[in-house]
């Protein structure tokens, strides 16, 4: 046993902008504002809800209870807490390290994007691009693998640098930090949409648009596959079955509230997705372009925005800061279980275990960088669907088996004291019960 006392969280606050830093992401800027609108709008943010609150929510308190109580993280967390089939359930755990590696590998590829748009809006170039050099621009880019591989590499070079220095160190400290920063930017942006539609003459639309394409509800629209979508979104923008939850339970002091601080975290992601939404929709309405652009919206639609809106050009580097800090926060999450992992299980130090790591991620990314180029049928989309849509919800699925039918009933509920019994109640019902059938029957209609 290593003598030297393990790290842990120095405050709730570190911990909360840690995780809530975990969960808030590109998922929530980029991805979910549009696959919302893609769906039935107000549809599809009922389901997403029920999502986040019946299944992501356990789990996740469930996968901080593991941690928090075994004491390490990756997958010796599973096995330390049961006598037998512990092999089986480490198996669990690695399943969480292995997706979170994997997204990492990737993560730190549209990361790298964000870097990209964010050097040339401070060079004052994004502000200046019209419609069609927006899009050259962005197409020349995505041509271009020494220049995808070059932000790619930078950007995990920054996140294998913060993780290296530690939980209080370097990922806590780092994220009491950006987080703040990011909500200010975030709700600042939200305010100048505000403002601009008031500015503008165009008559009340960009408002009341953005409300009716977010909120109003469009069955017609929500198919079984917005079923898959809103549950894998869920998942991915909560980070759960990732190994990150577990990795940072296992830095949490015996005398946190977790079912309080998992709340805190589901609801400051689900806020902030729904903001994000806010920020984005009003300035596309009240410009009159296409809500449903995907993956161009944040980088061929809003640079030509940015070139038209007053102040685009101080606005343009703010909402990549957001961006570029958002994503650090989660790819800093992603890399940890596989680092805590190295560290308890293998006793590694850290910093060999996180440039292992690290180095390992960053060398796939660049695979990817190549072979989605070479390969037009985009391997590099499909791993992302396979991981986030099949392989993560699955492993949901186990970790709520563990909690609900495995785990000892007396040691969970004396994980969570200051719960009350009904809340307790629930908890494990919804992991017994509802995570496994109902995730099991959606990833089953939709495959
Ligand atoms: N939870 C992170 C995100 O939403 C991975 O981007």
């Amino acid at each position: 046993m290593a003598s030297k006392k393990r790290d842990s969280w120095s405050s709730n606050f570190g911990f909360i902008m840690a995780a809530a830093g975990a969960a808030i992401g590109l998922g929530n800027i980029w991805r979910f504002p549009y696959i919302c609108g893609e769906n039935g709008g107000g549809a599809f943010l009922i389901v997403y809800l029920a999502c986040v609150f019946l299944i992501g929510m356990p789990v996740l308190v469930g996968e901080l209870l593991i941690g928090r109580k075994a004491g390490i993280g990756g997958a010796g967390a599973f096995s330390a807490l049961i006598k037998k089939n512990k092999k089986l359930w480490g198996y669990v755990g690695l399943l969480g390290i292995l997706a979170g590696f994997l997204i990492t590998s990737y993560y730190t590829i549209i990361a790298g994007w964000t870097l990209e748009y964010l050097w040339q809006s401070f060079m004052g170039n994004v502000a200046t691009m019209d419609a069609e050099s927006s899009k050259n621009y962005f197409d020349t880019f995505m041509a271009s693998n020494p220049r995808q591989i070059f932000w790619h590499v930078g950007f995990s070079i920054i996140t294998i640098a913060i993780v290296s220095g530690g939980v209080s160190g370097g990922i806590e400290k780092v994220a009491s930090i950006l987080m703040p920063v990011l909500l200010f930017i975030l709700v600042g942006l939200a305010l100048f949409g505000l403002n601009l539609e008031a500015s503008m003459q165009a008559a009340g639309s960009g408002i009341a648009k953005s409300i009716d394409f977010m909120f109003h509800p469009r069955w017609e629209q929500f198919t079984a596959e917005s079923m898959f979508q809103a549950l894998g979104q869920a998942a991915f923008s909560l980070s759960i079955a990732v190994g990150t939850m577990v990795a940072y339970g296992s830095y949490l002091k015996k005398n946190e509230n977790i079912a309080n601080l998992g709340a805190i975290v589901v609801v400051m992601d689900t806020m902030v997705g729904i903001l994000g939404g806010l920020v984005i929709f009003p300035i596309v309405f009240a410009f009159g372009l296409d809500p449903e652009a995907g993956t161009g919206l944040i980088f061929v639609t809003l640079p030509n925005l940015f070139s038209q809106i007053p102040g685009g050009a101080v606005l343009a580097p703010l909402f990549y800061i957001l961006l570029f800090f958002a994503a650090l926060t989660s790819s800093i999450s992603l890399l940890e279980p596989c680092v805590t992992h190295l560290v308890d299980a293998h006793k590694y130090k850290r910093i060999p275990a996180t440039l292992v790591s690290g180095a390992a991620a960053t060398v796939l990314g660049i695979f990817w960088i190549v072979s989605s180029s070479l390969e037009q049928t985009g391997l590099f989309t499909n791993i992302d669907k396979f991981i986030s849509n099949l392989m993560v919800p699955t492993n949901a699925i186990l970790i709520a088996i563990f909690v609900g039918w495995v785990l000892d009933k007396k040691m969970l509920r004396k994980e969570l004291p200051k719960t009350s019994q009904l809340y307790f109640d629930i908890f494990i019902f919804l992991c017994k019960w509802v995570c496994p059938v109902v995730v099991t029957t959606i990833l089953i209609r939709g495959i």
